[in-house]
C-alpha cells in the first residue's frame, strides 16, 4: 500500500501529459497520499530534482501542452548504476511507487526500477501511437488534429498553384500518424515505414489522376521514411508537376490537448494511482477495446501492434 508516490514525464513530450500529471497528483491526494514531482524524467530521480506537489501545483495545467515536469531522455538510467541511484533517491524520500508517463524507452526504465524494489506504473504518452500494448497513447489525437490543420492549409496553396505537396509527419518508425492524417485530409497517397513504397506506382497514380482532371496533389510521408525532399524532386522531374516538400516537425508535439487526450490522460492517471495504492508495480496502463486495462511491462514491450491496413486501403479507394 503505497503512501508516498512520485510522478515523472520522460521521452518526447506529448499534449495531455500535463492532464495525466494533474490526475495522478489529485487522485493520490484524494487517497491521502504524499506526491512528489520528479523533473526531467529519470534525470530528476538521479539528481534529486524533486519537489512535493499539492492540489494547487497542478491547477490550470489540464489545458496546457508540454509538460510542467519537463522531460528528457536519460542515458544513465539504462545502466545499473543509474537505476541504483534512482532507487536510493526514492528510499531517501520514502517514495514507494512512481508513475512514469512516456513511451517504450521510459517503460524499460520503469521495469528496471520495479525490479530494484520501487513499484512503477507506465502511462503511454507519445504522439506516435506506437506503443504496442495500447490502442491509444496520450497526445496522439492532438497531434493528428494539428497535422490535419497544417495539411489543410497546405492544400489551399497547393491547389492555387497546381502543385504537389509532399508532407512529412512525425511518428518515428511507425506510420499511424501518417496514415490517419492522409485519410483525414483526402491525400492522394501515403507512404509508411510498415509498407515502404514504390515511387513508380505513386507517380503513375498521380499521372492517372491528372489525366482525369486533377490539378493538385498531396502525398503524406511518414518520418520513418523521410526523404521527402527527394520524393518531391523525383515527382517534379518525372511528371512536370511543380512539387514542394514540407516537414511539419515539432509543431506536432505542441498545443492544447484535445478532449480525447485530456480524458484519456485523466482516466489513465487515476487508474495508475489505484494500482500503486494496492502495492502493484511493473505494469503499463493501456487501452483495449476502448477500456482502460493494465499489463505486465515485459509483456507490454514484447507485444506487436497491427498496421491499419483498412485505413491505408481507404486512402487509396477515396483518392481522386
Ligand atoms: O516520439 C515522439 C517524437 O516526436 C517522434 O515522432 C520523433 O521521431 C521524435 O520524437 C523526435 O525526437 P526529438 O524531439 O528528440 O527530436
Amino acid at each position: 500500500m503505497a503512501k508516498t508516490i512520485g510522478v515523472l514525464t520522460s521521452g518526447g513530450d506529448a499534449p495531455g501529459m500535463n492532464a495525466a500529471v494533474r490526475a495522478v497528483v489529485r487522485a493520490a491526494l484524494s487517497k491521502g497520499m504524499k506526491v512528489y514531482g520528479i523533473r526531467r524524467g529519470y534525470n530528476g530521480l538521479i539528481n534529486g530534482d524533486i519537489f512535493e506537489m499539492n492540489a494547487l501545483s497542478v491547477s490550470g495545467i489540464i489545458s496546457k501542452g508540454g509538460t510542467c515536469l519537463y522531460t528528457a531522455r536519460c542515458n544513465e538510467f539504462r545502466y545499473e548504476e543509474g537505476i541504483n541511484k534512482g532507487r536510493d533517491t526514492c528510499r531517501k524520500l520514502g517514495i514507494e511507487g512512481i508513475v512514469v508517463i512516456g513511451g517504450d524507452g521510459s517503460f524499460r526504465g520503469a521495469a528496471d526500477l520495479s525490479a530494484a524494489g520501487i513499484n512503477c506504473i507506465g502511462i503511454p504518452g507519445t504522439i506516435d501511437n506506437d506503443i504496442k500494448c495500447t490502442e491509444y497513447t496520450i497526445g496522439y489525437d492532438t497531434a493528428l488534429n494539428t497535422a490535419i490543420e497544417m495539411v489543410d492549409k497546405l492544400n489551399d496553396t497547393t491547389s492555387s498553384h497546381d502543385r504537389c505537396s509532399v508532407v512529412e509527419v512525425m511518428g518515428r518508425n511507425a506510420g499511424y500518424l501518417a496514415l490517419n492524417v492522409a485519410c483525414a485530409t483526402g491525400a492522394d497517397a501515403v507512404i509508411t515505414p510498415e509498407l515502404g513504397y514504390d515511387l513508380d506506382n505513386i507517380i503513375n497514380e498521380l499521372c492517372d489522376a491528372r489525366q482525369r482532371g486533377k490539378n493538385h496533389f498531396v502525398v503524406v510521408v511518414a518520418e520513418g521514411i523521410g526523404n521527402s525532399e527527394n520524393i518531391a524532386r523525383a515527382i517534379q522531374e518525372r511528371t512536370g508537376i511543380e512539387s514542394r516538400a514540407t516537414v511539419l516537425g515539432h509543431v506536432q508535439r505542441g498545443g492544447a490537448p484535445t478532449c480525447r487526450d485530456r480524458v484519456a490522460a485523466t482516466l489513465m492517471g487515476c487508474y495508475a494511482v489505484d494500482l500503486l495504492e494496492q502495492g502493484i508495480g511493473n505494469r503499463v496502463v493501456g487501452m483495449k477495446d476502448n477500456k482502460i486495462y493494465d499489463v505486465d511491462i515485459q509483456e507490454a514491450l514484447a507485444m506487436t501492434k497491427s498496421f491499419e491496413q483498412n485505413v491505408f486501403d481507404a486512402v487509396k479507394i477515396t483518392a481522386y
